[in-house]
């Protein structure tokens, strides 16, 4: 479905649902994190771009104060009003746009209604984070019907309290920023601390390719809780040798190194993990600039590994999809992304392999795991914003 098609598609749906037509449609693109796991929430840096994978909403303003979101793509729809913004166990996936509408009212922004119908081409629960461009379409769409003075980074924070205060996840900013503010044809390294980014072009002949393992990522929720705490816990026990260490950002390799046998052993690998993978951001950048392709084959094979063994977020299919990437003679460079245990991973390969690589990683990968993967390339795209007629 082209832009046309897909504004059509929806054009026509909402007069279905809601007898009028939309007077606006906003979209926020998925992301991928080409290097940087767990690092956002230790004011870490990571290397991410926007993907054209995305949300859309189409939407016609009310004089009222009620909300009614409907999806195409996911079960369920739902009515509530700006004044008695409660959780909808019922249909889940409306706490996002619920979660939003709350944290914007408690800013103290001033909201009026909308009829709001979704559609997503990010496939959900993948890890390409397709919540958080919920999350963005519809604040971006509160935005712009009440013509908030909120910048992208605003937005994103916003939409960041809304999953962590209103949905219940104690995610870092990643998912949000990247959405919020992407950049066509350019990866971002984004500073977590600072909220900044440096844009990196990619070379002209790389292809990002998503490579889903569709595996089932039940621990995601719980282990990621765990990480968190495991990862403030070596802040504090860091902090007593380093006053002034608040994050893991704030701790050198050598620090490191020097009082690693002071953390129990558990706390002291995920340490270890965050410490060597925020210095790979770094290296990748420099690597992307000056097109060093082995400093990049390197550092994304050592980023799966220390994902794998110290941050112990792997899972037998992650380990089936790497060898079946990296068995692929086009392959560039191949890691897991998001925040692991299943789910997509990342490949950078020649563009002009996008046909052999797809067909070798599903032959390998389904001959491993007897599931059928979902292999395919995506492009670097701006941030959220309202879908400009074509
Ligand atoms: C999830 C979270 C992000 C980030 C990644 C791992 O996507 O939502 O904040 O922590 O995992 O890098």
């Amino acid at each position: 479905m082209n832009q046309t098609e897909r504004q059509q598609y929806l054009t026509t749906e909402f007069f279905k649902r809601f007898g009028q037509l939309p007077t606006l449609f906003s979209r926020a693109p998925g992301r991928v994190d080409l290097m940087g796991s767990h690092t956002d929430y230790n004011h870490g840096y990571v290397m991410t771009m926007a993907i054209d994978r995305d949300a859309w909403i189409a939407a016609r303003p009310r004089t009222d104060r009620q909300i009614s979101i409907a999806s195409l793509n996911m079960d369920g729809s739902s009515t509530f009003l700006l004044d008695d913004i409660t959780h909808d166990n019922a249909v889940p996936w409306t706490n996002y746009v619920r979660g939003v509408a709350d944290v914007l009212q408690i800013a103290g922004h001033n909201l009026s209604g909308f009829d709001g119908l979704i559609h997503s081409t990010i496939p959900f629960g993948s890890g390409l984070s397709s919540s958080a461009a919920l999350e963005v379409a519809t604040a971006t769409l509160f935005k712009l019907f009440n013509n908030l003075g909120i910048d992208s980074v605003g937005l994103a924070l916003l939409c960041q309290r809304a999953e962590n205060q209103f949905v219940g996840v104690n995610c870092g900013i990643l998912d949000q920023y990247s959405s919020a503010l992407g950049q066509t044809g350019r990866a971002l390294l984004l500073d977590c601390r600072n909220l900044t980014t440096e844009t990196v072009a990619l070379p002209k002949n790389f292809q990002v390719v998503i490579c889903d393992t569709r595996a089932k990522r039940a621990l995601v929720r719980s282990e990621y809780g765990k990480r968190r705490a495991q990862c403030e816990e070596g802040v504090r026990r860091l902090a007593k040798f380093y006053p002034g260490v608040t994050a893991l950002r704030d701790v050198s390799p050598a620090q490191f190194d020097e009082h690693e046998a002071d953390l129990p052993e558990t706390v002291a690998k995920r340490c270890r993990f965050i410490i060597q993978e925020n210095q790979r951001v770094l290296d990748l950048a420099n690597a992307l600039s000056n097109n060093d392709l082995s400093a990049l084959k390197s550092l994304t094979a050592d980023s799966y590994l220390g994902a794998r063994d110290l941050y112990q977020i792997g899972c037998p299919e992650m380990e089936a999809m790497m060898k079946a990437m990296n068995s692929a003679p086009s392959t560039i460079g191949a890691r897991q992304a998001g925040a692991g245990f299943g789910g997509s991973m990342v490949s950078l390969i020649d563009t002009y392999s996008l046909k052999p690589f797809t067909r070798h990683v599903q032959k390998e990968y389904t001959a491993a795991t007897g599931i059928e993967p979902k292999v395919y390339p995506v492009n670097s795209v701006a941030g959220a914003g309202p879908v400009v007629p074509v």
